[in-house]
């Protein structure tokens, strides 16, 4: 039996409680068979809180030593007011950056089940399959300098920093047109070329590298703004969107309601392969945040977090039958009219995080016997 490692960071707010949920189906297959052992610590507030810090280096290490990383969410008004080197975001910021993992995944997929749930009339989204590709350890995230500076007199200046190198483009750009040829075999460009010099840049990367080595993937390029009016005026146009880290994050929230709720949303954030095992580094998380009005009532919906272990399952570990079985498993949740608050509509059965958990391997077993 291969061994591999996971690092629970549970975080803040609902993170333990959707947390809670994947330790149980990591014991289902455990229990057939797999090898997961797991380690958990603190991220974000609850970090800050034991250590003064959003994440330890002790943490660090763990996580640079995991075969993958599973995060639930970080922040809370608790914490509105640390300084900000060390709000909770930081930790997340600096596990996307240390571990390198440039390429964030966000599926945004509509269960049939939960269309009625979704802000947009269900011909839309019935069936709406997509992948945003967001670029995730550069651009204004990360660029220099990011300062507020005093001018004197009550007048200060902010600076963010939006940068982006060749290399950097070029990398996000392979993993979308890899994932492309492996779907629709489409990908969507997304950058603001008509305002900003890194989007002039981004596009003519993008389009090189989609010359070179990808010409058999159809490639369009969209300004951003408008590609954010597109995914709510006819979302099903798109197969792959790649995009910057800004752009990703907005655009990926646009995303997660077209599928009903932002709590149905999974993430893969992975690094390059390594030289040798062709391993990466991986870090799952939700694309939801900390919920803090929610926390503690065991009410949230653990679905976004589930499927993203089922994504871990799928690009870590190589086992993308299991990772279809807990999509199945959760299809079949949902087809039962089983739903959390978020997602309740009028006929459906509103339930708990942990029975919506107890549903899903209920299914498992089902679908497995
Ligand atoms: C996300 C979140 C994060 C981001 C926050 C929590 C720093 O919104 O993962 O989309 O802006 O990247
Ligand atoms: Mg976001």
């Amino acid at each position: 039996m291969v061994i591999s490692n996971l690092l629970l960071l549970p975080g803040d707010g609902i993170g333990p409680e959707v947390m809670n949920e994947v330790k149980r189906i990591v014991a289902w297959f455990n229990a057939r068979g797999a090898g997961f052992e797991l380690e958990e610590d603190l991220v974000g507030g609850c970090a800050y809180d034991a250590h003064g810090e959003a994440v330890s280096d002790a943490t660090m290490d763990r996580a640079l030593a995991a075969d993958a990383v599973i995060f639930g969410a970080v922040g809370g008004p608790k914490w509105d007011r640390v300084p900000y080197e060390v709000r909770p975001e930081a930790g997340l910021l600096r596990l996307r950056k240390d571990l390198e993992l440039f390429a964030n995944l966000r599926p945004a997929i509509c269960f049939t089940a939960l269309a009625e749930s979704s802000s947009l009339k269900r011909d839309l989204v019935e069936g709406l399959d997509i992948m945003i590709v967001r670029e995730l350890t550069g651009g204004v995230y990360f660029g220099q300098p990011k300062v507020i500076t005093d001018l004197g007199g009550g007048h200060k200046r902010a600076i963010d920093t939006q940068v982006y190198d060749t290399f950097e483009i070029e990398r996000i750009a392979r993993v979308a047109f890899e994932l492309a040829r492996k779907r629709n075999n489409k990908v969507t460009s997304m950058d603001k070329r008509n305002v900003m010099k890194t989007g002039v840049l981004w596009n003519e990367v993008v389009s090189a590298i989609h010359q070179r080595e990808y010409p058999d993937v159809t490639l369009d390029h969209m300004l951003a703004d408008a590609g954010g009016m597109q995914l709510v005026r006819a979302p099903k146009q798109f197969d792959v969107i790649v995009t910057d880290n800004l752009f990703g994050d907005m655009l990926s929230d646009i995303a997660a309601m077209l599928t009903g709720s932002i709590g149905m949303l999974p993430s893969a954030s992975l690094g390059l392969p390594a030289a040798g095992t062709g391993k990466r580094r991986a870090l799952y998380e939700p694309v939801h945040g900390s919920a803090p009005d929610i926390a503690g009532k065991g009410i949230a919906n653990p679905i976004a977090m589930i499927a993203s272990f089922a994504m871990a399952l799928r690009y870590s570990f190589d086992m993308g039958a299991e990772a279809d079985l807990v999509d199945e498993a959760i299809a079949a949740t949902l087809d039962e009219g089983l739903r959390t608050g978020d997602i309740a509509t009028p006929g459906t059965t509103k339930i708990g995080t942990a029975a919506m958990g107890t549903a899903i391997i209920d299914k498992l077993d089902r679908l497995s016997a």
